[in-house]
């Protein structure tokens, strides 16, 4: 599979408005108050590179949100459940363009390439739409969404940029049905299950947390920056970041999995 660049655009006119009028609040939003000049040039590389890889991110979670649903629907889920989900996609695309135009804001995209094929992981291949779904949920909800709240959550209290701040907070406030969606699908999946599903779902949950552990290495490589800087450009500090990161996972994903039976790995054996 070839390499695509990761680039965005809008057909504009009548369905950009109706976008728009879907979602009036990215426009609201503070647009050109960042100003690339107040900060160090090393920092604006990094910023750059971050809010495009955050808008990637994004973009490939609204990918595995379209995945899960039409699992959900191939699977005859509870129609509210569905509905609900139907919902993500659509944030997920917002997300994107917020994340995408904090980059353009400070001077533009950095370059990113992705293989379009591989951008969700192929979770629950080959089982039965229901088992598909449950492993897809475990693995881009109860893991990626559950954990993605708490840690979006102390980014943006830790912002001080207007702009930064009230992206983050649009993103932390849908994200909110994302995080807890996971659980009510288990929570109505449990009675379907054999004992042997439950073993299965923590190997996918293991699989995702592997991924999450990998994500947190180039965290730790960024490059150190003073708090008023880090606060504007939408990070928390690295060491506070990551140790809320470890503290969410523990409390916010592997107790809630465990208290449904659902095993996974300690830590210490992940890494
Ligand atoms: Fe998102
Ligand atoms: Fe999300």
């Amino acid at each position: 599979m070839t390499e695509e660049l990761f680039e965005l655009e809008l057909v504009g006119g009548s369905i950009e408005k109706a976008y728009r009028q879907m979602r009036p609040e990215v426009e609201a939003m503070p647009w050109g108050t960042l100003d690339p000049r107040e900060y160090p040039e090393e920092l604006i590389r990094a910023a750059r590179k971050s809010w495009t890889g955050a808008a990637f991110q994004e973009h490939r979670t609204g990918a595995a949100c379209a995945a899960t649903l039409q699992s959900l629907i191939e699977a005859r889920a509870p129609l509210d459940l569905i509905a609900l989900a139907s919902r993500f996609p659509l944030d997920e695309m917002v997300h994107v363009e917020l994340c995408s135009r904090i980059a353009m804001e400070f001077g533009g995209g950095a370059e990113l390439t992705y293989e379009p094929d591989a951008m969700v992981a192929k979770i629950g291949h080959g089982e039965e739409p229901l088992m598909k779904a449950a492993h897809q949920v475990v693995a881009f909800f109860c893991v990626g969404e559950a954990l993605s709240i708490p840690l979006l959550h102390g980014t943006w209290k830790a912002c001080t940029h207007p702009l930064t701040r009230a992206v983050l907070k649009r993103i932390v406030t849908d994200e909110a049905d994302h995080g807890t969606f996971g659980w009510a699908f288990l929570d109505w999946v449990l009675p379907h299950l054999e004992p042997d599903d439950f073993e299965a779902l923590g190997a996918t949950a293991d699989l995702a947390i592997a991924g999450v552990l990998a994500n947190w290495e180039a965290i730790r490589r960024r490059p150190p920056a003073s708090d008023a800087h880090v606060h504007d450009l939408g990070w928390m500090q690295t060491d506070a970041y990551l140790e809320l990161a470890e503290r969410s996972l523990q409390r916010q994903v592997m107790r809630p999995l465990s208290d449904r039976g659902i095993p996974t790995r300690p830590l210490e054996a992940a890494v």
